[in-house]
């Protein structure tokens, strides 16, 4: 059986992939850093040979007025076959605070069963996964169905030029389906397809006082503090129960039914688990909503960054000239974040003091979406992770966001199956991101069989 060649070739591959996972974590591809503009190139093009490489007869890299985009396929199968359009983006995090990681975060180093580098779980190490696994089917020479690529560098600024891309290339990008491993799992023994995405919202909020920094004995109880301006509208952007204080925030949130907060309740993901994944000394959130209600299917509100005045070692009296926040909202179906943005401002046009000036900018955002639990492939793909867990997937909604998931069904009208194998203490986004290789592994063998299956039928 050509399935049996495939899972064998990825076992005698194994260090090779590995090696080449190395490689591409090497690239530091930060997209929110302009220094690093070469980098994303040279991500794109490592990708772009790569798939040719492992036998793909089309690899072309689109250039952007952001990161490029790598587009491949290999269509050998037929017209008669399906076509699965693989997703990824080679793009990563910033590394920073660096001082906290214990290796090199652009040198890939093993300890133990992780190898621990910026981007491996999120999502080189993804990329890599389904390139094995394709590799190992495209070697057997017998092409079970068609494969498309679409691989970019903007993700984690929010694909800004993707939507744009795939309306232009529809014809190009035409498939049955999306595999997206950008998702991730539960824990190493609880297989897990994802079926629903928040979405965001991202703003920066910054507050004027004075033209200057002045003297805060001099000044101080005549002149309103910007931090402390910034900091009561903060205080006022949740109520005592934890919900969103801004008007209107609420509107086009769609109820979870009865039903969906049973199958929630039945996963394992209670106040133990979160409390273990975050050390934090007790969870906080909306009342009356489970944690998996709360993370998955409720909106939320956060601050990524504060700024104000002197941070610097001792102390300096000074009323600082200004503060910032990044402040960013999870976003669910029905919410629209262009509207969010609107009710945003407004609140503030009622609630700022007119003792300063403030300017608030939508940095990004994109929609929520919820997937078709009922698609051949998430039939499939259930069936490909059964057979190498020996235990049937769990169905969950994801907190995160991979906003391009509603664009592909709105644009290209394609359903995605979201998985992956990354975990939640991998530390995406944070120092020490490491990726758990048994888990990568058996995602290896997961997505062979899932393209033999998705075949049949
Ligand atoms: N892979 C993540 C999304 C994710 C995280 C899915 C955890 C499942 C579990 C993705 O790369 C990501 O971080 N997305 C950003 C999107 C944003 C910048 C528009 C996010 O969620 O912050
Ligand atoms: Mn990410």
């Amino acid at each position: 059986m050509p399935s049996e060649t495939a899972l064998a070739f990825a076992n005698t591959h194994q260090s090779k992939f590995l090696q080449h996972l190395k490689e591409l974590i090497a690239i530091p591809s930060i997209s929110t850093d302009p220094d690093h503009k070469t980098d994303m190139q040279h991500a794109a093009e490592w990708l772009q040979k790569r798939l040719l490489d492992i036998g793909m007869t089309r690899s072309e890299i689109y250039q952007t007025p952001g990161h490029p985009i790598v587009y491949s396929e290999c269509l050998a199968a037929g017209p008669q076959k399906p076509t699965v359009l693989i997703y990824g983006h080679y793009d990563v995090q910033p590394p920073d605070p660096l001082d906290l990681w214990s290796t090199p975060p652009f040198s890939p180093t093993i300890e133990q069963d992780y190898l621990i580098a910026r981007g491996a779980s999120d999502m080189k190490g993804q990329i890599l996964v389904s390139m094995s696994a394709v590799e190992s089917v495209l070697a057997q020479k017998e092409f079970p169905l068609n494969i498309k690529w679409i691989l970019e560098g903007e993700e984690e600024i929010g694909s800004i030029h993707l939507p744009e891309f795939i309306q232009e290339h529809r014809d190009l990008l035409a498939c049955d389906v999306i595999l997206n491993p950008d998702a991730g799992m539960i824990a190493p023994d609880v297989p897990t397809i994802v079926y629903a995405l928040r979405g965001l919202a991202y703003f920066e909020l910054r507050v004027y006082g004075p033209d200057h920094d002045l003297h805060s004995g001099m000044f101080g109880g005549v002149i309103h503090n910007p931090a402390i301006v910034l900091a009561e509208q903060i205080a006022r952007l949740h109520d005592e129960q934890g919900r969103i204080a801004i008007p209107g925030f609420y509107d086009r949130v769609r109820e979870l039914s009865a039903e969906e907060r049973q199958a929630l309740a039945l996963l394992p993901m209670d106040e133990a688990y979160y409390l273990r994944q975050t050390g934090a000394p007790a969870l906080y959130g909306e009342a009356g909503y489970s944690p998996a209600e709360q993370v998955g299917g409720r909106p939320s509100l956060d601050v990524n960054g504060l700024y104000a005045g002197f941070i610097g070692q001792g102390s300096k009296t000074i009323i600082p000239a200004y503060a910032m926040a990044k402040i960013s909202m999870r976003t669910v179906p029905d919410q629209d974040p262009q509207e969010i943005h609107q009710l945003f401002r407004t609140h503030l046009q009622h609630t700022m003091p007119p003792t300063v000036r403030w300017e608030l900018t939508m940095l990004g955002g994109g929609a929520a979406s919820i997937s078709d639990l009922h698609h051949p492939a998430v039939t499939a793909f259930a069936k490909a992770m059964r057979t190498v867990w020996g235990k049937d997937p769990v169905f969950k909604r994801e907190g995160g966001s991979i906003p391009i998931t509603g664009d592909f069904q709105r644009i290209l009208g394609a359903e995605s199956v979201l998985t992956g194998f990354g975990l939640p203490g991998d530390n995406i986004h944070s120092p020490n991101e490491h990726l758990h290789l048994p888990t990568w592994s058996k995602g290896i063998q997961a997505i062979i069989h899932f393209l033999y299956e998705y075949a049949i039928g």
